[in-house]
């Protein structure tokens, strides 16, 4: 069947078929989840209620308390605690779970001393950061937000966890679903960018790529929602850092994701770092009790980030580390990671009657729930073949999947007198730091997968696609962030030579990512300098950014004929990008979050409130005494939803099925795209509304519906939405979730500065 499959897409792709073919067959075969579960060999064991039930009336409290215990293995480490001698902890039966252990031969190793050791036989969870990808690495996450298209999202989570499945994994840290609006923070990267809406489709899609449509398959793995919450709003994009918000912001932008994943049957969440309004939230017992567990009904476990309870400490929330786990125990937490807090402490709060036998029975029953439903009390083993983690690893048909997604991922940001794609015939010259790289390329937190040596450089995607590189040329020219010049003249030299110069440039993918806060957001090192070195040659510029965030590419997008947004693209992100300037692939991504001009402009988002004094540009009779900078637009460079095509669309007909709605009614909302170009395109449709007044205020604009179409050159094509007062709710001033009738706008096109508009009324 595998080699059957491979080559069917060898097949098509050599007749030249489209890559849409490609991308839906892949989607056929991987999202029908069409691994069968193979009870046969599996003992019986009774269901979960009782099972968990009968186990938990022979644990004694330690052992109970123990399975709240997470620590890392000697692996990736991912914070600042390590290694603890995690094994030793294990032989004591003292661990319920390890994080950052992989590979089928270690963690059977590894499950096997547990097993040895646990006089129940209980066994461990593995759990590991499975971000974009496990050994074939996708786009970063705000990369694959571009792409605006779930069903991509849900591939590559089903295609994560099935090579993590197979090499141990039980659990993944993922999906990040917190919004950011404020890219000098380095996680934006992990997340699907600054709105809620498109926030909550690759929300869900990746917990229904990871964790299929049956945990105890062997296929599937835990999804895991975080981090819980806000963290994305850390003041001034500092990690870490602290975070103030009514609830009604939190409810309304920064939760309705989360909540969106409960639905969607997640198993697990894991709490973030920073506080909220003076509380940590891993001691937040009304985000954790009264929200999640309580509103939500959320049944899973609660998981805190990486030593999250020992920082109550620093945070000055607790006196000390004992008063810290009680905090969290009590505000609803199930699992210390790493924090060896609930170890060394928990029994003692018990004692003192600090912590209730009620909670901690809670806290194990949800992990040892989930450790049923993995089937892990039918065979702990089940996930530790190594047989079927070889045949698994980086199969040919994931490799092709991570080359469809990332094509998907690419977003045109600008592109003078139709510049791009590039003619075969042309001399071109490829210079700058990340032009032959394949390191950086995969991004950071990119699990276990491989860099040099395995992922597509630019260098190589480019080769792999022209065979012939006779007129092309390849000059790194500087380095990511140095002041080594030494490379600069014999790039321009070849430079010089060409019709055309195509600079590959960015970020390193250390300098986004957890910790990897910044100030300042340009093109790092001398890289600019360069870009103005090759611009006096008076030659076209092609500039491809490679990054985990949106950098301030003012001077960039003044000074350059074409700018290719590529983020950090993945394992087959060179033949993507490649594909992508020569024109076998049609750009159709659109910007999951705004770039601002300069960083004085942060945050920047689109869904804004319109102020007192709202600033109508430059056309604006009155300049002062407005909400407005004077020395920078109010607006960002490129905005939310904005990307360009090789062809062009226009937009006509925008009509809405009638000019007022009940609460109970549904309003359609039509409008005309039409292919004016020379190119077959997609489009992603987008639609906004504004309520214009409210018992408190609402934003200027709000997404409400998008869809991505594939457009044939000359075609026209009508796409249609439907809106109901359901879509019109928020956080009223009683902070009720209800929609208020009265005037709305409704705006659709192809960004967040759709200029198609129509109005309606929502009534009794
Ligand atoms: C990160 C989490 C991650 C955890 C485990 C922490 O530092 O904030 O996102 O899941 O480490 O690796």
């Amino acid at each position: 069947m595998e080699n059957t499959r491979v080559q069917l897409i060898r097949k098509l792709k050599n007749s030249g078929m489209q890559n849409k073919l490609v991308f839906v067959f892949l989607l056929a075969s991987f999202l029908g989840y069409s691994q069968k579960k193979d009870n046969s060999k599996m003992p019986k064991i009774k269901p979960k209620e009782v099972f968990v039930a009968e186990l938990m009336s022979k644990m004694t409290i330690e052992e109970k308390i123990y399975q709240t215990v997470q620590f890392t293995s000697d692996g990736t480490i991912t914070g600042p605690k390590s290694g603890d001698n995690y094994i030793s902890r294990i032989q004591q039966g003292k661990v319920g779970s390890v994080l950052n252990a992989t590979g089928a031969k270690a963690t059977r190793e590894i499950q096997r001393i547990n097993l040895e050791n646990s006089r129940l036989k209980i066994p461990l969870l593995f759990g590991q950061d499975v971000i974009h990808g496990f050994k074939t690495i996708f786009p970063i996450n705000l990369g694959m937000a571009s792409s605006w298209d779930p069903k991509a999202v849900e591939l590559a989570a089903r295609i994560a966890a099935t090579e993590a499945s197979a090499a141990g994994v039980h659990w993944t840290f993922a999906p990040m679903v917190d919004i950011s609006r404020d890219p000098r923070w380095g996680r934006v990267s992990e997340g699907s960018g600054e709105d809620s809406f498109l926030g909550i489709q690759m929300a869900v899609a990746n917990v229904k790529g990871f964790q299929g449509d049956d945990l105890s398959k062997n296929n599937t793995i835990l999804a895991c929602t975080k981090h819980f919450a806000a963290y994305g709003a850390a003041e001034a994009g500092r990690d870490y850092n602290t975070v103030d918000m009514s609830e009604r912001v939190l409810r309304e932008t920064y939760l309705p994701a989360f909540k969106a994943t409960v639905d969607a049957g997640v198993k697990t969440f894991m709490t973030s770092f920073n506080e909220i309004s003076g509380v940590p939230s891993t001691a937040n017992k009304f985000l954790i009790r009264d929200v999640l567990k309580g509103e939500w009904n959320f049944n899973g476990l609660v998981v805190t980030d990486y030593t999250g309870i020992n920082e109550m400490v620093a945070h000055g929330f607790a006196a000390d580390d004992k008063q810290a786990g009680e905090l969290a125990m009590n505000a609803g937490v199930d699992i210390d990671m790493v924090g060896g807090i609930f170890m060394n402490n928990l029994k003692k709060s018990f004692e003192e009657g600090k912590v209730s036998l009620e909670q901690i029975d809670a806290a194990c029953k949800r992990i040892l729930d989930v450790k049923y439903d993995l089937g892990l009390f039918e065979d702990p083993y089940r996930y530790c073949d190594e047989k079927r983690e070889q045949a698994t690893t980086n199969k040919p048909e994931f490799l092709e999947a991570s080359l469809e997604v990332a094509k998907k991922s690419l977003v045109l940001l600008k592109n003078n007198n139709h510049i791009l794609p590039l003619n075969t015939n042309q001399k071109i010259a490829f210079v700058g730091p990340l032009v032959s790289d394949e390191f950086n390329i995969i991004g950071s937190w990119a699990a276990l997968g491989d860099r040099n040596g395995f992922a597509t450089s630019v260098k190589e995607g480019v080769a792999n696609y022209l065979k012939n590189t006779a007129n092309v040329t390849f000059d790194q020219g500087v380095e990511i962030k140095s002041n080594n010049r030494d490379g600069i003249q014999k790039a321009l030299d070849n430079a010089k030579n060409a019709d055309i110069i195509v600079a590959v440039m960015g970020e390193g993918e250390n300098m986004s990512g957890e910790a990897g806060s910044q100030t300042n957001i340009d093109l790092p090192g001398l890289q600019k300098e360069f870009l103005s070195e090759l611009k006096k040659l008076g030659k076209p510029i092609v500039l491809v950014v490679l990054n985990g965030r949106p950098l301030t590419l003012s001077w960039e997008n003044e000074n350059m004929d074409a700018i290719l947004e590529a983020w950090w693209p993945g394992t087959r992100g060179g033949d993507a990008i490649a594909q992508t300037l020569f024109g076998a692939n049609n750009p159709n991504g659109k910007l999951s979050m705004s770039f601002p001009r300069n960083v004085g402009q942060l945050p920047i988002y689109y869904n804004h409130k319109n102020t007192g004094r709202p600033y109508l540009g430059k056309s604006d009779p009155e300049q002062k005494y407005k909400s407005r900078y004077t020395d920078a637009d109010n607006s960002p460079l490129y905005p939310f939803g904005f990307g360009l095509s090789y062809t062009t669309f226009e937009y006509s007909n925008l009509k809405l099925s009638s000019d007022k709605i009940k609460f109970d009614e549904k309003l359609k909302v039509s409008i005309e795209l039409k292919n004016t170009g020379n190119y077959d395109g997609q489009e992603v449709v987008q639609l906004y509304i504004r309520d214009l007044v409210g018992s408190v205020t609402r934003p200027i604009r709000e997404l409400k519906g998008f869809e991505k179409i594939e457009i044939k050159k000359g075609e026209t094509k009508t796409v249609s939405f439907e809106i109901s007062s359901e879509d019109l709710k928020f956080y009223n001033l009683d902070m009720k979730h209800t929609a208020e009738v009265g005037d709305f706008d409704v705006f659709v096109g192809g960004s967040s500065d759709a200029d198609h508009q129509a109005s309606f009324q929502l009534i009794k």
